[in-house]
């Protein structure tokens, strides 16, 4: 029996497990307070870490906060807010987004803050569940995923990957997510809090288990269809 690859496989025997795995992971925005187990939380970062990398650099560093220590920075961001400190090691600005992302990120909104029962309007009330969101949501567990090296926009590619294989390691093994960008507009409180001293935040990642009994989890978010974003050159 030959053990060699066929020369074109198709579907795998990985395929079907890819399909759930990819698409079974939403972004949560209501958690229980249960702990993830210290066991579970290192099979998921020893695999996140198994994320490609331009020349296998690994240009990234990753600092998770639980329990006293994700409580007092959950207040630390909250009182920075209120101060209005904000700092940001990558820059951002609204300019990034054309037309077309900006309808996409309309519709999004309109979804999530429906769920909420937050009027379309209602400008305090959306801005006071951001604010809220620095709480991690919830969640009894954050990550905070920091660029090494120049911190440049082509390392950012790396640890891009580094993001997704990591929520989808969290995924396989039954833990839910949010990414959040909202948590990089509070960088050097999160280097303070957590004593960082390399590198510039990219994004933050609240994790935990699901309040599947929260509206706001059900709801889900659609996407461009596969002709809007991938031409296929022959
Ligand atoms: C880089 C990045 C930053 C994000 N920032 C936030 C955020 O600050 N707050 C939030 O609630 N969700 C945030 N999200 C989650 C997105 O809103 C979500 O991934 C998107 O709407 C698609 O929904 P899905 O993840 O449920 O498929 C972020 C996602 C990514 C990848």
């Amino acid at each position: 029996m030959s053990t060699s690859r066929p020369a074109f496989p198709g579907p795998t025997e990985l395929s079907s497990g890819a399909e759930k795995l990819i698409r079974g992971r939403h972004a949560t925005r209501a958690f229980r307070p249960e702990a993830v187990p210290a066991e579970t939380l290192r099979a998921v970062f020893a695999l996140a870490g198994a994320a490609p990398s331009n020349s296998n650099t690994q240009p990234w560093r990753v600092e998770v906060a639980s329990g006293a220590a994700r409580a007092r920075l959950a207040d630390a961001l909250r009182a920075a807010h209120a101060a209005g400190r904000t700092s940001v090691d990558i820059p951002y600005s609204e300019d990034m987004y054309e037309p077309h992302h900006r309808e996409r990120r309309a519709a999004f909104g309109a979804g999530l803050y429906g769920a909420l029962g937050i009027g379309r309007d209602d400008h305090a009330g959306r801005a006071a569940y951001d604010a809220e969101s620095l709480g991690f949501y919830g969640a009894p567990h954050a990550a905070f995923l920091f660029v090494t090296g120049d911190g440049g926009a082509r390392l950012a590619a790396d640890v891009g990957a580094y993001l997704q294989t990591l929520l989808l390691a969290m995924t396989a093994y039954g833990v839910d997510s949010c990414p959040q960008g909202l948590l990089s507009f509070y960088a050097d409180t999160v280097r303070t809090e957590l004593g960082v001293t390399e590198g510039k935040l990219l994004v933050g990642v609240s994790f935990g288990y699901a309040d599947e009994t929260a509206p706001v989890n059900r709801v889900i978010a659609g996407r461009a269809g596969l002709a809007t974003t991938t031409g296929f050159h022959a």
